[in-house]
């Protein structure tokens, strides 16, 4: 049976859920954030409290949790950046491997996009390194592509992430307002 995806904003006392989820994709896939393991290990459980609370309300940083079945299976980070350009990224973005290529990333992605969208962004953003070819060809399955701006990943400097972009749709801009 395929399982049913479903997405939804995190609530203020979805503390809990974040931490294990964050700890999850951390453990599973290293290679694909800025922060370690160690880091949201060592974090105070009030830490991931005080962001779940702030993420459910706030207009300029949100995370949305996907959930199969009901249970916690994924995640996505989506905020504006506090340029003057306030530039719309993604980030962040884990699906568990049970339910992978079931179009749960895509379902994050586009959900988070579309918030962004109503918040006001026309271009959506995300980083990804370039060593990471499942995301890089993920994102560009879902029509994002080169900006040529690239910076070295903080965490492994040795290595190198690309900036990736995808235009809002004119109609999903005016659906939104
Ligand atoms: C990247 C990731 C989020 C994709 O999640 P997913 O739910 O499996 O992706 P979807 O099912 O929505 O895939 C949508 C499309 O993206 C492409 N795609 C997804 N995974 C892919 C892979 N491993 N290789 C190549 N293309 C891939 C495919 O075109 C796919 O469509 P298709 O299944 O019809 O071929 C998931 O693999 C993951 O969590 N990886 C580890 C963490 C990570 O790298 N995060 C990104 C940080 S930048």
């Amino acid at each position: 049976m395929i399982p049913s995806l479903t997405v939804r904003r995190i609530a203020a006392e979805q503390g809990t859920v974040f931490r294990e989820l964050r700890t999850a994709s951390l453990r599973e896939a290293p290679y694909a954030f800025g922060a370690t393991l160690e880091d949201a290990l060592s974090a105070e459980a009030a830490s991931f409290d005080a962001t779940a609370a702030e993420h459910a309300v706030s207009f300029s940083v949100s995370t949305f949790i996907l959930y199969t079945e009901g249970h916690p299976a994924g995640l996505i980070e989506a905020h504006f950046d506090d340029t003057a350009a306030r530039r719309a990224f993604v980030c962040e973005l884990w699906v568990a491997p049970a339910v992978r290529h079931l179009r749960g990333g895509e379902l994050l992605v586009d959900t988070a996009g579309a918030w962004l969208a109503g918040e006001g962004a026309d271009e959506i953003y995300a980083w990804v390194a370039d060593a990471n070819r499942n995301a890089m060809r993920f994102y560009e399955a879902l029509g994002f592509g080169p900006t040529g701006e690239h910076r070295r990943v903080e965490r492994a400097p040795e290595q190198v992430e690309s900036l990736l972009v995808r235009h809002v749709p004119v109609t999903s801009q005016v659906h939104q307002q």
